[in-house]
């Protein structure tokens, strides 16, 4: 405690961003330090297991100095300490939960284990203090694409999601096939403000009517189908064409399913959350579709949508509240369920 106010410690480590975050109350933010390793797996053109667990491990310690002397407090003053346990990268996660149970045991502070998903989805209960579950979000990330319902804090369903590639992950391929580099999300979202979006016609998959399932790897194929036969016959590509007509057949179909989902469950609030909903074409087009349709649309800050450490400590936070804590025999969870 400090100032009568409640300190957690958010820390995450699920894939390559090594992040420690404190809150006050669970919801205000005292600090949120990102190391990313991002100039390092330019290199390689993804991440490389491994190495991004040498890298957690070479930098916690800095991370943590950094949280806490950003947020003007010390570890004796925290109350409480989330860690990300899954999904994500096994000897990532390790590094986070093993930095965790650490400095719960040493200084006898209650430890909770955070789904990664969960986080980004709490990353909405920081950007927007008022909102309150039930709503609905839609997940999309590195790993994951998903339309739930948050029924509580903490607790959601599940109505649909990929059934092959993530949205992140497709943008990452496609990215590459371009030669845009890694990751390929934010560089897609760059070059495709510069495209036409109608240039090439990218078939949109709905899947069975009445489906909240996602399909992205025939979109995938087609893009690299459409590069290879270009380049044989010789025709220069011309990059933000294809940026663009991507990016909005993925973004037609999952705007178009997160609202319909919106609709038939009557709740009008939808919430974004995930690496990919930092994309401004995914912003700016559910902006629009939710206006249409009466929906509150709730949008995170783009830095509180891709990894970080203050989502975790507010789902922490919430699961404490709820009477949940974790032994020192926390683990890490690599395919951890919602
Ligand atoms: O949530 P996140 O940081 O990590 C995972 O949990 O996976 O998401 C990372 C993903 C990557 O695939 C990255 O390319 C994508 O989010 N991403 C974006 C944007 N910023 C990050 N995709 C599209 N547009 C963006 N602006
Ligand atoms: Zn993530």
């Amino acid at each position: 405690m400090k100032d009568g106010k409640f300190l957690t410690m958010g820390i995450e480590t699920s894939c390559d961003e090594t992040a420690i975050a404190i809150l006050a109350d669970g919801r205000t933010v005292l600090s949120n330090v990102i190391s990313s390793q991002i100039d390092i797996f330019k290199n390689y053109g993804g991440v490389v297991p491994e190495i991004a667990s040498r890298h957690h491990l070479e930098n916690i310690n800095g991370v943590l100095d950094q949280s806490l002397e950003e947020a003007g407090v010390t570890l004796d003053d925290i109350d409480l300490i989330g860690v990300t346990h899954g999904p994500g990268l096994v000897g990532a996660l390790l590094m986070g939960v093993s930095t965790a149970k650490a400095l719960a045991f040493a200084k006898d502070i209650p430890l909770v284990g955070a789904h990664h998903l969960m986080s980004h989805i709490s990353a909405n209960f920081i950007e927007y203090p008022e909102l309150e579950p039930p709503f609905m979000a839609l997940i999309t990330s590195g790993g994951h694409t998903e339309i739930v319902k948050v029924s509580e804090y903490n607790k959601c369903e599940i109505l649909g999601g990929t059934r092959d590639d993530a949205v992140g992950e497709a943008y990452d391929k496609v990215a590459r096939v371009l030669g845009l580099g890694y990751p390929g999300g934010p560089k897609i979202d760059k070059i495709a403000k510069e495209g036409n979006p109608e240039a090439i016609h990218f078939k949109r998959v709905y899947l069975e009517k009445d489906s909240y399932d996602f399909s992205f790897s025939g979109l995938k194929t087609a893009v690299l189908n459409y590069i290879n036969t270009e380049k044989q016959a010789g025709r220069e590509i011309n990059r933000a064409d294809v940026a663009a007509s991507f990016q909005e057949a993925v973004m037609d179909v999952i705007t178009e399913k997160a609202v319909e989902a919106v609709k038939a469950s009557g709740m009008k609030k939808l919430a974004l959350a995930g690496g990919v909903a930092a994309n401004s074409r995914l912003r700016e087009k559910l902006a629009e579709l939710c206006e249409k349709e009466g929906i509150q649309l709730y949008r995170p800050h783009p830095a509180l949508c891709t990894d970080n450490g203050a989502m975790v400590a507010c789902a922490a936070y919430y699961k404490y509240k709820n009477g949940e804590t974790d032994g020192l025999d926390l683990d890490a969870s690599p395919s951890l369920p919602l």
